[in-house]
């Protein structure tokens, strides 16, 4: 199983938009997906269908308790640990305890056998939750918005990624980032895109800009990932290239990723 997750401090960059639909993206082609929600606002859990506030079990019990992952089976094709607002509190418990960094990877060693990628989707914070969800991955994928100020951020998410390279989980690598909700019609937005591809290269490939699009949003309100919803949408394609482009930074080729 290969872990990876989908980290930006910033919120409403498309992080759990994008963990759920490269999820399907890999399921449809055969892989085992497990869906890790990280954050306590728990909208992946959102998006995938459920009521957070009426989950018995969450990650929560799993990274504070070592209960065993409460996974959810079969959400279009694809297995989630849900979340919900209780993980906030996890942050403060774990303060105390040795090795908290690796409470979420020691949670995924007992399903490793069962999936072939795990994707998390990390909250939009640099604290505790982002570290253990960086320490558990092999791999991380940046989404980032094509507007000024997103681009301004992520210095700051670089050198929090190289932190966890320096002290915690040396494997970790950027996979690539993937500039969101790209506006093709706005001066603004190619622009932006231009510098996002200078600056980043150097650091990981920059993957093809997912558009903006209503699509994303009314097919979240029905619980579905875009090509679910629409599957001639154009953004379906750029989301396939994408997929293409992990498995290949993933080692792709293989029967597994
Ligand atoms: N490419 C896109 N075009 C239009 N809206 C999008 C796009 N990607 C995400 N959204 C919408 O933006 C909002 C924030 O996305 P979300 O994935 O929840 O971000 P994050 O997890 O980073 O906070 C959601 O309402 C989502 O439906
Ligand atoms: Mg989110």
């Amino acid at each position: 199983m290969r872990t990876v997750a989908i980290f930006n401090q910033a919120g409403g960059t498309g992080k759990t938009t994008l963990t759920m639909n490269l999820g399907y993206h890999f399921a449809r082609r055969g892989f085992k997906v497990l869906l890790v929600d990280m954050d306590p606002q728990a909208t992946l859990t959102n998006f995938m269908g459920l009521d957070p506030e009426e989950l018995k079990a969450t990650i929560y019990e799993s990274l504070t308790s070592r209960k065993p992952l409460p996974i959810r089976k079969n959400i279009h094709g694809m297995d989630l640990v849900p979340a919900n607002i209780l993980l906030a509190g996890a942050e403060q418990e774990l303060i105390a305890s040795l090795n908290r960094e690796a409470r979420l990877r020691r949670a995924l060693d007992e399903v490793r056998a069962a999936y072939d990628l795990a994707l998390i989707d990390a909250p939009p914070s640099l604290g505790m939750l982002s570290i253990l969800s960086l320490a558990a991955s092999d791999g991380v994928v940046v989404p980032v918005q094509t507007h000024f100020k997103a681009y301004l951020g992520t210095d700051q998410l670089l050198r929090t990624v190289r932190g966890i390279q320096e002290e915690v989980n040396p494997d970790l690598r950027i996979l690539g980032f993937v500039p969101m909700q790209f506006a093709r019609r706005s001066t603004h937005d190619r622009d932006v895109l231009e510098a996002l591809q200078e600056q980043l290269e150097k650091v990981a490939p920059v993957l093809p800009p997912i558009p903006m699009a209503t699509a994303f949003k009314k097919a979240s309100v029905e619980f579905k990932p875009l090509a679910a919803y629409d599957p001639r949408h154009h953004a379906v394609a750029v989301l396939e290239q994408i997929t293409d482009a992990l498995l290949e930074a993933l080692g792709g080729g293989e029967d597994e990723v």
